[in-house]
């Protein structure tokens, strides 16, 4: 059995493959209130009948003022919640774990959507846009509006704002749930010393960058079921010189270890213009061999993995527990089927569509 295949336990929770849907913002809640629609269920639904082990939602705000986009999800009340759990449920319907992410965007908040036609950059208040919060009052682009750095008692709001919305993910029915501390968003900007240049207790040296990500993770932690797995995706690094280092983050995955994350989601990039490491494939691969290799958590490895071979390859040679892809995933839905056709896996497809196979 190719290692693709195997089934993955974490926790109480099995993926019947180490094939996942990376989070992937659609940014198709038209009525801009961030609620999922049925389009957002039949995405998500589409990837689970076509064989991935697991199904993460796209970046998902768990403060109206989070979203990135006024087009983003959000599951900042029960509504919203409920609209999440027809997503889970299409999810488990296709056989995949239900996983959600878990965002809030920082001073990245309300830009417009990047395909849409009303503007670019970000959304004037006038036209529904919202005062962005971030570690401190410096924009992502200059000339931007200054964010609202954020006091205690905002602090205090975002940490609460986390676990609340993970209660409300593990009530309608998602079984892994994902912190994103990646790509520049809230979190990472504090981890990242191009971004947070406080000086109280929540910036300064490592302690103090890795404090708000360390607290969200310990009221998530206090939230969710001792049962479900919870991940956290990072930017391993800031591609920088005076950047967050993959150093940082394989110290991170055992500070994260001890607050009970199961595994440690390698992303790059992000945290302020220009500091990303140039696409290719398979090249965040390493971050995530480092993590694992560091033995504190499980590791998942994305980024141009796009063959069932080179998928295979990754996990067969222990640089991660899992794959998640992106862009291919959007490309053929049945991506993870088709995979095991290439591999020589019987895995049996549903059979309403067996005739899809017949010669
Ligand atoms: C359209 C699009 C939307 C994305 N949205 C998110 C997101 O919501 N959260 C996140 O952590 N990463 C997001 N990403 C990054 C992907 O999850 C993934 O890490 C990236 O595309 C690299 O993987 P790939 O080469 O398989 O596409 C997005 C990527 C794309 C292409």
């Amino acid at each position: 059995m190719p290692t693709l295949f195997e089934p993955l336990t974490q926790r109480s929770v099995t993926l019947r493959n180490r094939i996942g849907v990376s989070p992937m913002c659609t940014y198709m809640s038209e009525a801009c209130d961030g609620l999922a629609t049925p389009w957002h269920v039949a995405h998500v639904g589409a990837r689970a009948i076509g064989g991935a082990g697991l199904v993460m939602t796209e970046a998902t705000a768990v403060l109206p003022e989070g979203r990135i986009t006024p087009n983003d999800l959000g599951i900042w009340s029960d509504a919203h919640a409920d609209a999440m759990g027809r997503m889970a449920e299409a999810i488990r319907t296709g056989g995949a774990v239900p996983a959600i992410q878990l965002a809030h965007a920082g001073r990245k908040a309300s830009t417009y959507r990047p395909w849409g036609t009303k503007g670019r950059g970000v959304v004037p208040e006038a036209e529904g846009g919202w005062p962005a919060f971030g570690p401190t009052d410096t924009p992502f682009r200059e000339g931007d509006p200054a964010p609202q750095p954020l006091d205690e008692t905002g602090l205090e709001r975002v940490i609460d704002a986390f676990a609340t919305a993970a209660r409300r993910a593990v009530e309608v029915g998602f079984e892994v749930i994902e912190v994103h501390a990646a790509h520049g968003y809230l979190l990472h900007s504090f981890l990242s010393p191009l971004v947070n240049t406080r000086s109280d207790g929540w910036g300064g040296d490592y302690a103090g960058r890795t404090r708000l990500l360390r607290e969200v993770v310990r009221a998530v932690r206090e939230t969710v079921s001792e049962t479900l797995p919870v991940w956290v995706r990072v930017s391993a690094t800031d591609a920088h010189p005076d950047g967050w280092t993959p150093e940082d983050t394989v110290q991170l995955s055992r500070d994260l270890a001890t607050l009970g994350v199961d595994l440690v989601d390698c992303s790059s990039g992000g945290a302020a213009p220009g500091a990303r490491l140039e696409s290719a494939p398979l090249h965040q691969v390493p971050f995530a061999e480092a993590v694992k290799a560091a033995g504190a958590t499980a590791s998942a490895a994305v980024g141009g993995i796009t063959t069932a071979e080179e998928a295979d390859a990754i996990l067969r040679e222990g640089r991660a527990d899992v794959v998640l892809l992106g862009r291919a995933m959007l490309a053929d839905p049945a991506w993870a089927l088709h995979a095991a056709r290439r591999l020589g896996v019987q895995t049996p497809w549903q059979e309403a569509y067996g005739w899809a196979l017949a010669d």
